[in-house]
């Protein structure tokens, strides 16, 4: 398993990261099994949000740690909190919604602190000393070791980053080879086409010139959570060119979706969403090869991309 290093303690945590999200109706001894199944293949990074499953994705995993506390010390657990879903969803970064929010996860989990604590959507009536006051005090009383964000542009970082004095380390971004939106607008900067009116946030540049680690998320889907592009005849193309490099790689055509997020030059994670402890092995083989930068640019295009 190839890994990165997590900047503030030197910690490596994995390339690939399990994503807890769609757990909800497995029971605890099958997540047990899904979790065995990716510490056995150097996996130690596991991403929760405090929604999952309206809390349930927590409370399974806290089971499971419950009747395995071995396995806590060998898991970086990360939990997002900020969506509230309600009779409608909205975004809440107030000092007392996050307050509230971290003891829910840790109370489920059954843990006392969390490795990673990041805001999950951006909520534009935050204000940042009020978030501020919030990581203080989780940091000062140790139920929140570091802190990051998910699907925030740059100048939502440097905004927070007027108040808040930890290091904002992670960024949730959505990517994979059939969704790239930052990256088609980046390559029509300044053209006479419809692309180059897309706005870029230029967020993935961001993150490399402030050591942010990006974990990539729905890796294997296209749109809005619209389905796995792997196998899907809509997208014939790209399928038969990641079948080949499968082939030439002697893989499976998922693990060179998720070699080509990987392949960004970033400190990078992708985190898989899948329930299946086979498809936690195939996904591991991405880490064992590294995409040519034709090869790369290939699969950019077969998903129907295309460059200036
Ligand atoms: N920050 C955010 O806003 C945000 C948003 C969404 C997700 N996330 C994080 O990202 C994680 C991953 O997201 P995701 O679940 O959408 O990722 P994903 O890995 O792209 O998708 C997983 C889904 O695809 C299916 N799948 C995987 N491989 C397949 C294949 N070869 N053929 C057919 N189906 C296949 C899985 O089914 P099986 O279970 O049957 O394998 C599962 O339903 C989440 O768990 C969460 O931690 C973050």
């Amino acid at each position: 398993m190839k890994t990165i290093e997590f900047a503030q303690e030197k910690t490596k945590l994995s390339s690939i990261v399990l994503g807890l999200m769609r757990i909800k109706n497995l029971s605890p001894l099958q997540v047990e099994e899904l979790i065995e199944t990716a510490l056995s293949v150097g996996i130690n990074t596991f991403d929760l949000a405090d929604i999952y499953g309206g809390g349930r994705s927590e409370e399974i995993l806290g089971q499971v740690l419950k009747n395995r506390p071995d396995l806590r010390n060998q898991m970086w657990i990360q939990s997002k909190c900020g969506i509230r879903i309600e009779d409608f969803t909205y975004f809440d970064f107030s000092k007392e919604h996050i307050l509230n929010s971290v003891e829910g996860i840790l109370q489920r989990l059954h843990i006392d602190q969390l490795n990673s604590l990041l805001l999950h959507r951006p909520d534009v009536l935050m204000e940042p000393e009020e978030v501020a006051e919030a990581f203080d005090h989780l940091e000062k009383t140790g139920k929140v070791r570091h802190f990051g964000v998910s699907n925030q542009n740059p100048m939502m970082i440097e905004l927070l980053k007027t108040a808040v004095s930890q290091p904002l380390a992670i960024n949730h971004l959505q990517l994979s080879a059939a969704f790239a939106p930052e990256f088609d607008a980046g390559f029509h900067v300044n053209m006479e086409q419809a692309l180059s009116s897309s706005v870029t946030s230029s967020i993935f540049e961001y993150a490399r010139t402030h050591d942010m680690v990006i974990q990539a998320w729905s890796v294997l889907q296209h749109g809005y959570f619209q389905g796995v592009f792997v196998g899907d005849p809509k997208f014939e193309k790209l399928n038969q060119v990641l079948n080949r490099l499968a082939n030439h790689y002697q893989t499976t055509p998922s693990a060179i979706a998720i070699a080509w997020v990987l392949r960004y030059p970033a400190k990078m994670q992708a985190i898989i969403g899948t329930t299946q402890p086979q498809r936690i092995l195939e996904a591991t083989q991405a880490t064992n090869l590294t995409l040519s930068r034709k090869e790369w640019y290939e699969i950019y295009l077969a998903a129907g991309k295309t460059l200036p």
